[in-house]
């Protein structure tokens, strides 16, 4: 078990569609938080989670790039290029799949885990996950945006987001 909880999709509704609040100071309590959705991500073998999903209405989330946890504190895409189309799933709907349109290419401005400002560019898978985590901090989930919602069996799993 992970220390905290993944919320899901539709009994923990009313915390998934929250939106969450910019972080202002990042303390222990904070890293604490990090440290836990990191944990809850690789428990659920996700390639990403948004502090909403553990019922934490903040700013923050974690991507995994080339396997290795990163941490993006108030997020926020500054740039859309291009779109691309591709199924996605999310932890905290587990189970279910569904294609969803999203920029190709985006820059993302942050604050890394120390505070320190930074920009990225990512495009194609990694920019999906950007763009799924931003938005759970908006309360948005995908299968607001998908089309063919589908059923899959485990075996026939893909990255979760
Ligand atoms: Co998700």
């Amino acid at each position: 078990m992970s220390k905290r909880e993944i919320k899901k999709y539709p009994q923990d509704d009313e915390i998934l569609r929250k939106k969450c609040v910019e972080v202002k100071r990042i303390d222990r309590f904070l890293k604490l938080l990090i440290e836990d959705m990191i944990e809850a991500m690789n428990y659920g073998d996700g390639v990403g989670l948004a502090a909403s999903q553990v019922g934490i209405s903040k700013r923050v989330i974690v991507c995994k790039i080339n396997e290795a946890p990163e941490i993006f504190i108030n997020p926020r895409i500054t740039k859309k290029t291009g779109s691309q189309i591709g199924l996605e799933g999310c932890l905290s709907v587990p189970g279910i799949f569904g294609e969803v349109e999203r920029a190709e290419s985006i820059t993302v401005k942050a604050q890394g885990p120390s505070g320190k400002f930074i920009k990225l560019n990512a495009s194609s898978f990694l920019a999906r996950v950007f763009q799924h985590e931003i938005d759970h901090l908006d309360g948005i989930l995908f299968i607001d945006k998908a089309k063919n919602l589908k059923k899959v069996q485990p075996e026939e799993l893909q990255d979760v987001i």
